[in-house]
């Protein structure tokens, strides 16, 4: 869907997203948080537009999806985090799971954007239930990324798990595995790698141990059920690594949604 928005809505970092909520009314009462896919200066409109993509799941994106042109939206943004790409990155693993794949397509074109002397490899995984889920793959070639593709019932790429196919894929790879005797060494040494994840908890949490076992830096895209989008409710904490072993919080709608994972409690 593509939305008119004053400029400030558009200038947006991969990974920040929308509230958007119904001007008429009370029902839905909450607005719904929509990750920013794409932004440019509107070909058919005059100003600016941001598209979003999304997956009808309940109420709120039904009623999105019955929108016709003309109407109006309520449009809170860009929020949360970005993710972040060191400047010593030479490659980049992207993970996108079904519906997490917008922030994912927005990183991979903002680094092809990236003026940098060298190039930085992309590798893209995308994964789903089957053929229907694997979306933006002709986004990503077209940024220069290499894509994997993994569906569960095998209509697409690798059958099995997407986690599945990245450890394949690195196991094939020239990352060796981190190694004992090796590991104070290897994570003080400038970040190469970097994985990046977006898509369902599992699936993020599948990748913590594969990163662990690679030293990766990974970052992670969290979902959260979200009621005000800014840190006013309180509704979408994440557990995460506190001092001296102790468990504290984060919210994933203004510490995230971006978080490093491997500060996160999965469990
Ligand atoms: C940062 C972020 C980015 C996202 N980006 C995308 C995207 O690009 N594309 C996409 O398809 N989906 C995205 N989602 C998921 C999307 O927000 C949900 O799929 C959507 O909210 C579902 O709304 P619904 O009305 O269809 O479903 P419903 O199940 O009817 O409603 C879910 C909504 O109910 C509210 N809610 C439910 N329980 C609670 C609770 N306990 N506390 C507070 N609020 C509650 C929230 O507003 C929640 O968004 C994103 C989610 C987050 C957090
Ligand atoms: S959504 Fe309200 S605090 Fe995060």
């Amino acid at each position: 869907m593509r939305l008119a928005v004053p400029p400030r809505l558009a200038r947006f970092r991969p990974g920040e997203f929308l509230m958007l909520g119904w001007d008429e009314g009370c029902d839905p009462f909450l607005p719904r948080a929509m990750s920013i896919r794409s932004a440019k200066c509107g070909v058919r409109s005059a100003g600016w537009e941001v598209e979003i993509l999304y997956k009808i799941y309940g109420r709120g994106t039904a009623l999105l999806a019955a929108m016709r042109p003309g109407r109006f939206l309520r449009a809170l943004g860009p929020l949360g985090n970005a993710f972040e790409v060191p400047r010593s990155a030479t490659g980049v693993i992207m993970v996108a799971g079904g519906i997490g794949v917008p922030p994912i397509a927005a990183l991979a074109e903002s680094l092809a954007k990236r003026r940098t002397s060298r190039r930085t490899e992309m590798t893209v995984f995308l994964g789903g239930r089957s053929k229907a889920d694997l979306l933006c793959a002709a986004d990503f070639r077209r940024a220069g990324a290499k894509v994997h593709m993994a569906t569960e019932d095998g209509s697409s790429g690798y059958k099995g798990l997407v986690t599945e196919a990245v450890e394949e894929f690195l196991r094939t790879s020239h990352l060796a595995p981190r190694t004992a005797h090796l590991s104070g060494r290897t994570s003080h040494l400038a970040p190469r790698t970097v994985l990046y994840a977006c898509g369902p908890h599992p699936m993020l949490a599948a990748l913590m141990p594969i990163a662990e076992k690679y030293d990766l830096p990974y970052q992670a895209s969290l979902e959260a059920n979200m009621a005000c989008g800014f840190g006013a409710c309180v509704g979408c904490v994440v557990p995460v690594k506190g001092g001296e072993g102790h468990r504290t919080y984060r919210l994933v709608c203004k510490d995230g949604p971006v978080f490093d994972a491997h500060h996160i409690l999965w469990a």
